[in-house]
């Protein structure tokens, strides 16, 4: 069975699920170039057929990861008579956008190329949350009974839910609306610390670690909803929010964020930073342990946009209460296509055993055909090498920085070997040349590495398979001195442990670079400049290579350098 899943909001995505396993996954923003686009995802849509070798008309059902109708879905995928999605009601949509989507025979303007399915193809709507609940579940190999939390700022009415996963199904235990968003409280504080909700939490996230808690404790009592032992014991009204289309991405602007940047400018940034980030750890383990203890499990499954922070993850690992968690990666609403897919792919078929993910490569890929083809367009010198291992590890054991190229894009946030920036993590100066030559991005700022999975012990304190930065460790003391350009100010790591079998050629360069330089571990930071999305098409990696400091670019077997 064929599912498509098609998510249509912040970072609109689609995604295809083949029997069970996720074949293609990718978010609009790659092709758009605009971060967090918000439009129809029709480049995406179009990539994840393709990819298969196959049309619209293979598809034998589409997951909509939303309870809401969506009318953009009667022309894009021309639905007729009682299929017809609903008016928009909903105020996401600008005026004149509506009005378009309304009108009674709605219909693709001629120049966008639309995908009519056939009258057997169903259209299935899968609620916002059970939508990361199922993008967590189903990618999860553990198969005793686990609880499945989603947190996020609100999707469908809802921003934390928890659920049981047993014998290949969800449900739900119990939900909480919009006035409980511990994710709105966060991006609030985001807001304040003078970065966009919806994507700058990492920012204050990175900032937290430099500021005391205790310095601003209870200053932001008044800014958020309160949770005791899995209940809600204080609500909270969060007030007017706004929000508008930015060359194509959602925005939003909530009141309080003026009344909390009265706070920051009293109490200091990194000390609201940090008050923040302890009550976001605090608030969620407040609702997390006690419904595992009612559920009577140690195993947790976790997505929704609050699971990209990975010193939360950190924070419920090392407490000891969990034997097994998992957080789905693209743990957004990016992630939503795949969730939605997924969960409908299960329901028709629940005796197929679910995969677990193993790397997150479902993104577009080119050929060194391809690549050699874009080169020469562009009159650039093409110099082929064939151990392009060892030569991209002898370039960063002489302290080059190197963008690597490889294979299929990666799916959610982190780049992970195919769309990356490396350099070496042995000295601590890195981290700041980086920043200031390559990325232009605030000097705080972590970077995660990159390490072999064989060597995990030496980096890890409490180690465990980690292969996709969601969650930070502490470093042990002998190599925060060695590997210090990744050690952040709390001696964390956020790591990536490649395993030979899920990416081969990244995993020689590492061991190559061990070689070299006596650490098997890379600083490993996404391929992009600050405030773009992560590269897609070999293009857009050589303009990114001329409009930053970086040394080399390796693209495929391919290199050009400065
Ligand atoms: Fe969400």
């Amino acid at each position: 069975m064929k599912v498509l899943g098609i998510h249509i909001g912040h970072d609109s995505s689609a995604a295809l699920v083949v029997d069970g396993r996720i074949v293609a996954d990718v978010a609009e923003e790659r092709f758009t170039r605009t971060k967090h686009y918000s439009g129809l995802p029709l480049a995406s849509i179009s990539y994840c057929l393709k990819s298969q070798g196959l049309t619209i008309n293979d598809i034998d059902a589409v997951a909509i990861p939303t309870a809401a109708s969506e009318p953009e879905l009667n022309f894009l995928l021309d639905l007729k008579g009682a299929r017809k999605e609903k008016k928009a009601t909903a105020g996401r949509l600008l005026e004149n956008v509506k009005e378009l989507f309304n009108r009674p025979a709605a219909k693709a303007p001629l120049y966008i190329k639309n995908f009519p399915i056939k009258s057997s193809t169903e259209v299935i709507h899968v609620e916002h949350h059970l939508a990361h609940a199922a993008s967590a579940y189903y990618t999860n190999p553990v198969r005793e009974k686990q609880l499945i939390v989603t947190m996020d700022g609100i999707g469908d009415g809802v921003s934390n839910a928890l659920w049981r996963g047993e014998n290949g199904k969800i449900e739900l235990l119990e939900r909480f609306g919009r006035s409980t968003s511990i994710g709105w409280f966060y991006s609030n504080v985001t807001e304040a610390l003078g970065w966009w909700h919806g994507d700058g939490e990492g920012k204050t996230m990175g900032l937290a670690p430099y500021g005391d808690a205790s310095k601003a404790h209870g200053v932001l009592d008044k800014f958020y909803p309160k949770f005791a032992k899995g209940r809600v014991v204080q609500e909270h009204e969060f007030g007017r929010n706004y929000f508008w289309n930015e060359s194509g991405a959602l925005q939003w602007h909530f009141d309080e964020a003026d009344e909390i940047k009265v706070v920051v400018d009293k109490y200091g940034r990194e000390h609201v930073a940090a008050e923040a980030q302890r009550i976001l750890e605090e608030q969620t383990q407040e609702l997390v342990y006690s419904w595992m203890e009612k559920e009577g499990t140690r195993n947790l499954s976790c997505a929704g946009g609050i699971f990209l922070n990975v010193k939360l993850n950190q924070r419920i690992w090392e407490l000891g209460r969990v034997t097994r968690q998992h957080i789905y990666p693209n743990a957004g609403d990016s992630g939503l296509a795949v969730g939605a897919a997924l969960h409908v792919f299960y329901q028709h078929n629940p005796k197929v055993p679910i995969y677990p993910i193993e790397d997150l490569s479902w993104g577009p890929e080119y050929s060194d055909a391809e690549i050699e083809a874009a080169l020469k367009l562009r009159n650039l010198p093409c110099r082929r090498v064939e151990n392009i291992e060892s030569y991209a590890a002898e370039q960063l054991a002489r302290g080059k920085i190197v963008a690597w190229f490889q294979g299929r894009m990666e799916s959610g946030p982190r780049a992970l070997g195919n769309r990356s920036i490396l350099m070496s993590a042995n000295s601590a100066e890195n981290k700041d040349i980086i920043n200031a030559r390559v990325k232009f991005r605030e000097s705080f700022r972590p970077f995660c590495p990159s390490m072999l999975w064989e060597k995990r012990a030496d980096y890890l304190e409490n180690p465990r398979d980690e292969f996709f930065m969601v969650t930070s460790f502490t470093c042990p003391e002998p190599k925060r001195t060695k590997v210090p350009a990744v050690v952040h100010a709390d001696n964390t790591l956020r790591p990536q442990t490649v395993k030979k079998e899920f990416n081969p050629r990244f995993w020689n360069l590492l061991q190559q670079f061990g070689n070299l330089s006596g650490e098997p571990l890379l600083l490993n930071t996404s391929f992009n400049i600050m405030g773009e999305p992560i590269v897609t098409h070999p293009r857009e990696a050589i303009r990114c290579f001329y409009d930053n400091g970086l040394d080399a670019l390796v693209l495929g077997h391919f290199v050009l350098e400065k």
